[in-house]
């Protein structure tokens, strides 16, 4: 198995192109499936999921928008201190059905400030999908429908995903060599 190095630290490819490739075709047929004939908005978390949610979305063949935000941390002025904003909205969700695209779901707290907001704006369905989901480290109870695969608590790179700002560019997903 391949290994590489970014910065000080060495992964070991854990998932090649061909196998990531390979599942996103089957994620997409379900979706296919699910969702046709319903007006959906796909919605790309940035910045992980935009590999993700480019190679999902070009399978889609029904006809879908696609948005993306961002989470931004700012510093707030409650107790809690640093609180996550969403940024980049730009669509209009409400009444419909939204899927909302990831890279990975950790310990959801991402996902969950994701979905307080969907609810807000008033989505009609909300589906989750996450290319990766490590669930070891799950705190949330959201279903999460179209999940590429379970990996166990390990950082991973590649794909979207980054350590330090950089491997996002990685066709295939390494784990850390401990
Ligand atoms: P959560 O809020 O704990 O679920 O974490 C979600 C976010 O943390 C993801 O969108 C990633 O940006 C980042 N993250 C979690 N695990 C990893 C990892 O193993 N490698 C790189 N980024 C990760």
């Amino acid at each position: 198995m391949k290994e590489i190095r970014i910065l000080d630290k060495k992964f070991r490819e854990y998932l090649t192109e061909d196998v990531i490739q390979k599942r996103i075709e089957e994620l997409a047929k379900q979706i296919n499936n699910d969702l046709a004939g319903q007006e959906v908005v796909f919605l790309g978390i940035l910045n992980g999921a935009f590999l993700f949610a480019a190679d999902l979305f070009r399978r889609i063949d029904f006809p879908a928008r696609i948005s993306f935000v961002k989470l931004a941390s700012y510093k707030g002025t409650t107790s809690q201190g640093t609180i996550k904003e969403l940024i980049g909205w730009n669509e209009d969700i409400s009444n419909k059905t939204i899927v909302v695209i990831e890279d990975i779901v950790d310990t959801g707290n991402t996902l969950e400030r994701i979905v307080d907001e969907l609810v807000i704006r008033k989505a009609a369905e909300i589906r989750i999908s996450a290319l990766l989901y490590k669930p070891e480290a799950y705190l949330k109870t959201i279903p999460l429908h179209y999940i590429g695969f379970e990996i166990p608590n390990d950082f991973v790179v590649g794909f979207g995903l980054d350590y330090d700002g950089f491997g996002r560019n990685l066709p295939a997903v390494y784990s850390l060599i401990k």
